[in-house]
């Protein structure tokens, strides 16, 4: 069974968070969202995880993408582990609270909806855990991307950050970004578009990478 697919609408759940209850919809407005995943609270892995994110979360305001965490815990659990995670990852006294606020999914619902838990982990009692998932969703709240690392594997909120970027050039403009691109390097035409269109949506120019092939579908663009 295919679980969410790039393309679908984000399910637009109601839940607890540190926060308050929210409507999933409405508490993204017409931004961008990120929704990430967590095992389980007061682990090492995810408080290393939440600390990066917060550190983050001006980078993400400036691109307009509306952070949420998500742990199989019980409020009472977050905010008791929010402490731990601001005491470990923050200056002294820099900051109070974290900048997004945690999803408290203590009956798994979401985490079994959303096909986010990890077989291969489970808690004492013999549950699964929660996969570390990322999904992130666009202003007409559809999935654009969504990325799936086993509990053991701590993600890279760098590169979160730098897909954010790619995702938010290419809804815009037609081209793609290749290997390690980062802002501000060349793009790439899609092979989809002709020579001559290209030519005309490209004013700086397309440079065509000569091929044993003969093929021209290796064309970058400077950056728009
Ligand atoms: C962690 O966050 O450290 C963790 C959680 C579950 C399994 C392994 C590591």
């Amino acid at each position: 069974m295919p679980g969410l697919l790039l393309g679908d609408v984000f399910p637009d759940f109601e839940a607890e968070t540190t926060t308050g209850k929210i409507k999933f919809h409405e508490y993204l407005g017409d931004s961008w969202g990120i929704l990430f995943s967590h095992p389980k609270d007061y682990t090492p892995v995810c408080t290393t995880e939440l600390g990066r994110a917060a550190r983050l979360s001006e980078e993400f305001s400036k691109r307009k993408v509306k952070m949420i965490a998500l742990s199989i815990d019980c409020l009472e659990d977050h905010h008791g582990w929010t402490k731990d995670i601001l005491a470990y990852n923050c200056e002294e006294s820099a900051c109070s609270s974290l900048p997004f606020p945690i999803i408290a999914d203590y009956k798994r619902e979401l985490a079994v909806a959303l096909g986010m838990l990890d077989p291969d982990e489970k808690d004492k009692d013999g549950m699964p855990l929660t996969a570390r998932c990322v999904f992130i969703i666009g202003p007409d709240k559809k999935l654009k991307l969504s990325l799936l690392y086993p509990a053991t594997t701590g993600r890279n909120f760098d590169e979160i950050l730098r897909v954010v970027d790619s995702l938010q050039l290419t809804s815009g403009k037609r081209v793609a970004t290749p290997v390690d691109w980062k802002p501000g390097d060349c793009v790439m035409v899609p092979p989809s578009m002709s020579e001559e269109e290209a030519a005309s949506l490209f004013p700086d120019g397309v440079y065509t990478k000569d091929l044993p092939s003969g093929k021209k579908y290796l064309r970058y663009t400077p950056w728009p």
